[in-house]
């Protein structure tokens, strides 16, 4: 897959609970998040051509701490393309804001919403934490916001970043812990109609949903995914089944077009037929 235009938006979504960080070594005593995120950093950097930007929708890190997010910093630093963040349940606002304020994107006070003008498509990031809880909140504040930066550039084609989605998904733990202010959120999306997707994270896992006339979705995490399980009474459960990452591929006069990747060193690439070359 190629940009077909310089000005084209390649744009790799490194994907949402990174956990680089864990005191005990391992996430949950299982998962090297660490290394995940190293391999991860290594995909995004062997694609050709390069991707334009990494959005990282949350989780950064396990419990918000300053050494976490320096971590974190040194693990992000290999990539070869600029970065953006947005919090999760997970982060501490005050932290995250210290641990990127030289990369100069994050508002110097109270919520950790942006907006990126420098890129063929707007990029509108949205803080979605609420400090100590892991459901997610929009706040009469952060809807005003949202709307007004949204009313500004009504022309322009727009990403939406938030950590939890503002849809219900089916996993009802998951679910039990989404985002208030769902309902206002929706009428104003409905509003502006230049919005390419809402990209979220939070679940763990790729899921779409159709959204107040867009399209809104979670990226895979980088290291462990959710179980996927829609009993309802399931209890929450990951797996170590292939991480991944999202490749958003939009080009003017074209829709958004989103890949979903995994990471991993896999057999192959074999020929379909024989006559094709291998690379
Ligand atoms: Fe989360």
């Amino acid at each position: 897959m190629k940009p077909m235009s310089q000005r084209g938006e390649a744009n790799a979504r490194c994907s949402n609970h990174g956990h680089p960080y864990y005191v005990a070594g391992k996430a949950m005593g299982v998962v090297d998040t660490a290394s995940a995120l190293e391999q991860a950093v290594s995909a995004l950097n062997s694609l050709d051509p390069l991707p334009d930007l990494t959005v990282i929708t949350g989780d950064l890190v396990e419990s918000g701490e300053v050494e976490e997010y320096d971590y974190l910093c040194t693990l992000l630093a290999p990539l070869r393309m600029p970065v953006l963040t947005i919090p999760g349940n997970h982060d501490a606002r005050e932290p995250m804001r210290e641990a990127f304020v030289a990369d100069g994107y994050l508002p110097r006070r109270r919520f950790l919403n942006y907006v990126i003008e420098d890129h063929a498509l707007r990029i509108v990031a949205l803080d979605t934490l609420v400090p100590g809880e892991p459901g997610g909140a929009l706040c009469q504040e952060r809807l005003l916001w949202v709307d007004r930066m949204l009313a500004a550039t009504p022309d322009r084609p727009t990403l939406l970043l938030m950590h939890h989605p503002p849809f219900v998904t089916g996993v009802g733990r998951m679910d039990q812990h989404g985002l208030s202010g769902r309902a206002a959120f929706a009428e104003i999306i409905l509003r502006h109609s230049q919005i390419e997707r809402i990209l979220c994270g939070h679940l763990h896992r790729a899921i779409e949903s159709r959204f107040a006339g867009t399209i809104a979705g979670t990226a895979p995490s980088t290291a462990h995914q959710l179980v996927l399980d829609f009993r309802p009474e399931a209890p929450l459960r990951f797996a170590l089944e292939p991480p991944g990452y999202q490749l958003h591929y939009w080009r003017e006069g074209m829709s958004l077009v989103t890949h979903t990747a995994a990471i991993g060193d896999w057999a192959g690439p074999y020929r379909f037929r024989k006559e094709t070359p291998i690379n």
